[in-house]
């Protein structure tokens, strides 16, 4: 869903509204100096206050962990919501109504039902099981090690073995058989028209979301009734493959730590909050999706995957680590011995120290991932060795730290039984290919602090920009975040808009674009920090000569590749090439 949705002068009218300084100052202990306020980061951990919101602007960046943009990016960040959502709380504060179509309207007020329904079974199953009834199952659950703190923190309950206890319960309560069908908590038999409740002498695992509440069941027997576990099914509320259990409980532990522990099970869940791993949330046994990567990726940016050890478990988790990596995140994985899951490992831990053994013992992804390789590959003939090397090279390759490649090529040459040379050599030989590479494809590097600063006049004095245009022309900076927002400026500006207007029209054309931190970063600096005529100057005769090295470095390129092969006339025209480079720079002109 996007804002699309929306009317866009509502929007802006909401963000104009909305002062992010006292949003931000609800959950931020602020500090003024100069036109910044100051405070220290909820988005990462830190000591001291790099965290800025510009009042006069309405942006916020943290200059730590570079997070940044306006209010509406501040409220998904902090609560993990989605646009849709954010605009909605926001116009609610703003006093702004957004216009929600007759269909949305329907569609919300049937789930507000729905919800309140699943609430009230909630309540109904929570107190079965810790009223008199519930004694043998809270034996059960004392057996499996799940303490009362839980059952109350996860607020579990019992179906009893009466098949249509909960069907008459709601009905009571006004609600019709049809809701509480349509709901998953009920279904009837094809041919008699009895109504039964889906959950019977089942433990219940309320499976909640932080922002409306429980939106489905699961429930395990305590028998060996098949299925072990049952679900609801898939309703106007719940979609399994964009949930993840217990995120309502991990989520502010996730956005403390920077991290998820992922697990599969329900009871693996609640047995690592129990030990002190409250940053637990579990895939629920589906296949993991890209959506619960979305999930976690909302709250921190890294995973820790502990997977059950047997061999499904297993392959699950090489699965889940490219979705995850697909969504930037890093990761790790814990390996439990064969047969063991985390709930296992909890009890055999008595719960003491199981986040630091957590800690260390994960291994990183790529590790985990030779690991897996050399394990699974059948054979260790030099055929399947250098295969596995193939597949895995890309992912040395890409790695930044020279440090790094190291350490793994290393490691895969001990895993792979091989000499250690064998594998550097077959790193290195790609390397300077890619590097050679890349070196064509990526931009000149601009000094960044200067690059911004220049956007920043840009877009507060106009005539700045014209200057540039003039000396180096329109393609400035290109291939960079800041040459971007110059092209996004330009064309904006081409339309003659007004200051506040282009500001606003940019910052929601960056974030459309993914641009909304660095461009926020530029909004919190522009403060004090205007570049001067004469730094103008300046610059401009920096990038000339950046510029003309690009293009010295690449006819020297060509020169090199014609070797001794080469025709006259390629010659011929490199030579043109390097008189018209003397041209350009004697008389200052663009190129
Ligand atoms: P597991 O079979 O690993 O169960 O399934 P578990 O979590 O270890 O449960 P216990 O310890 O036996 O009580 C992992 C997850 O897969 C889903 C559930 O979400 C479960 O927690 N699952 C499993 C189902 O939905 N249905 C099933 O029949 C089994
Ligand atoms: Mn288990």
């Amino acid at each position: 869903m996007s804002s699309q949705h929306f009317d866009e002068q509502k929007l802006r009218e909401i963000s104009e509204r909305v002062d992010l300084v006292e949003l931000v100052a609800e959950s931020v202990r602020l500090t003024r100096k100069g036109g910044r306020y100051w405070g220290i980061c909820p988005f990462h951990q830190e000591k001291t206050p790099s965290f800025s919101v510009n009042r006069e602007k309405n942006v916020f960046y943290c200059f730590g962990c570079h997070k940044g943009g306006n209010v509406f990016a501040f409220l998904m960040q902090k609560d993990g919501l989605s646009f849709r959502e954010a605009a909605l709380v926001l116009a609610q504060r703003a006093g702004v109504e957004l216009a929600v179509a007759e269909e949305d309207r329907q569609r919300s007020d049937q789930r507000r039902e729905l919800l309140a329904m699943n609430k009230m079974a909630a309540g109904i199953y929570h107190q079965q099981l810790i009223g008199s009834g519930g004694n043998e199952a809270r034996i059960y659950l004392d057996k499996r090690g799940i303490s009362a703190e839980s059952i109350e923190q996860f607020e579990l309950g019992l179906a009893g073995n009466d098949g249509d206890a909960l069907v008459h319960h709601l009905q009571k309560k006004g609600y019709s058989i049809d809701s509480i069908k349509a709901n998953g908590l009920a279904r009837s038999y094809e041919q008699s028209h009895k109504v039964y409740d889906l959950f019977r002498e089942r433990i219940i695992f309320p499976i909640a979301r932080y922002d409306s509440g429980v939106i489905a069941f699961g429930g395990r027997t305590m028998g060996d009734t098949v299925p072990k576990y049952l679900n609801s099914p898939e309703s106007e509320l719940f979609s399994k493959r964009r949930n993840l259990y217990g995120l309502l409980q991990a989520r502010e532990h996730m956005r403390r730590l920077n991290q998820a522990v992922l697990v599969e099970g329900y009871m693996d869940c609640i047995k690592l909050h129990q030990a002190g791993v409250k940053n637990a949330v579990a895939s629920l046994g589906t296949a993991f999706t890209a959506e619960q990567a979305e999930l976690i990726a909302r709250y921190a940016e890294s995973v820790v995957v502990v997977y059950d050890g047997d061999e499904a478990g297993q392959r699950e988790t090489i699965r889940a680590l490219d979705i995850l990596e697909n969504h930037s995140l890093v990761c790790y994985v814990l390996v439990l011995p064969p047969g063991k899951d985390p709930d296992e490992l909890v009890t055999s831990m008595r719960g003491a120290g199981v986040a630091q053994y957590i800690e260390n013992n994960r291994i990183t992804g790529l590790e985990y991932r030779i690991m897996r390789l050399v394990e699974t590959t059948k054979g260790d003939g030099i055929e399947e060795k250098l295969r596995i090397i193939r597949e895995i090279k890309p992912r040395i390759q890409c790695l930044e730290s020279s440090l790094e490649k190291d350490f793994y090529s290393r490691l895969l040459a001990q895993k792979l039984r091989i000499e250690e040379d064998v594998v550097t050599r077959e790193m290195r030989a790609r390397r300077t290919n890619i590097s050679r590479q890349a070196a064509a494809d990526s931009p000149a590097e601009y000094s960044p602090d200067l690059a911004e600063r220049l956007v920043a006049a840009v877009i507060n004095k106009p005539y700045m920009y014209e200057r540039l245009v003039q000396a180096l022309g329109s393609n400035i900076l290109a291939g960079t975040v800041q040459g971007e927002i110059l092209q996004v400026y330009s064309r904006l500006q081409a339309g003659k808009i007004e200051a506040l207007e282009c500001q606003q029209a940019m910052e929601a054309e960056l974030s459309k674009m993914g641009y909304a931190g660095e461009y926020a970063r530029i909004m919190v600096l522009t403060e004090e920090q205007y570049l001067s005529e004469a730094e103008l100057n300046e610059l401009i005769v920096r990038l000339r000569i950046k510029r003309e090295e690009k293009a010295w470095n690449a006819l020297a390129k060509r020169v090199n590749m014609l070797g001794d092969t080469g025709e006259f006339e390629d010659f011929l025209k490199i030579i043109l090439d390097f008189h018209r480079i003397l041209k350009y720079s004697r008389e200052g002109e663009a190129y």
